[in-house]
């Protein structure tokens, strides 16, 4: 089994809309992020409409031919934007109007009765439900009972921790990676990778089904260009040569 890079696009719609014209075409980078080798493309509509807008969501519905990922706080407006374009995968992050960006999971069994409902209604139209977790067995087994298909483990401690101790890091995260194997539920992992944290991560879990990375890779791509970014990531996925023709 091989981990898929998502690529969040997100930090290309705040650039474009730092002007308020259609530059960087975020639709565009979406297509050739694909064409350079991403395997999905995430991305996490706010209700601000601060980086993409309803509008690319709906324009990436028929854009996007990988995996289509929509991230977000399942309200009433998003969950009727995500129905209405059925990407292959809804992320549903519990993060407030006033977040920067998303800093904790959910807590799966305090929000059992509430959550159980909402993933049956993305479920039953099709679309495989992740639910963003911190990195804590219990809270992947909840996942489970809510009827979740997968959980995004919230990476941000891991990332942090990694930069002094990349083992403790590693140690700290298994628990919960190896309770998503027993629970039979499919892993993605997401928040603050980047070219140094990666490897090893997906090394020790290699059943990491999925990476969603926006942050550090849009930033390299300032250097490196986004076709020689994402074939660094690939290459640090997988550890081994992608040729991108
Ligand atoms: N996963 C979720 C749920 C997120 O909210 C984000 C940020 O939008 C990411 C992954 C990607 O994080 P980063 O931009 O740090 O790579």
């Amino acid at each position: 089994m091989m981990t898929r890079l998502s690529v969040n696009i997100n930090k290309v719609a705040t650039l474009r809309n730092a002007r308020g014209g259609n530059l960087p075409d975020v639709e565009q980078f979406a297509r050739d992020c694909e064409r350079f080798g991403a395997e999905g493309i995430t991305v996490h509509p706010r209700p601000d409409e601060r980086h993409i807008t309803r509008q690319d969501v709906l324009l990436l519905r028929d854009i996007v031919t990988t995996e289509f990922n929509i991230e977000g706080n399942p309200q009433s407006q998003f969950t009727e934007l995500v129905l209405a374009v059925s990407p292959a995968q809804v992320t549903l992050v519990p993060d407030g109007l006033d977040q920067l960006t998303s800093d904790h999971g959910w807590d799966t069994k305090a929000n059992l009765d509430y959550l159980i409902p909402v993933v049956r209604r993305f479920r039953e139209a099709d679309i495989r439900v992740s639910l963003f977790v911190d990195p804590i067995p219990e809270m992947v087994e909840y996942a489970r009972k809510a009827g979740a298909d997968r959980v995004e483990l919230y990476t941000g401690p891991y990332a942090e921790m990694y930069d002094h101790d990349p083992k403790a890091a590693i140690a700290a995260y298994r628990p919960a990676a190896e309770a998503a194997k027993t629970c039979s539920l499919g892993l993605n992992a997401g928040h603050d990778l980047n070219l140094r944290n990666l490897n090893a991560l997906v090394t020790a879990f290699p059943w990491i089904d999925e990476v969603s990375i926006g942050h550090a890779l849009i930033a390299d791509a300032l250097y490196l260009g986004i076709e020689e970014t994402i074939r660094r990531y690939k290459y640090t996925i997988h550890n081994y040569e992608i040729t991108t023709d």
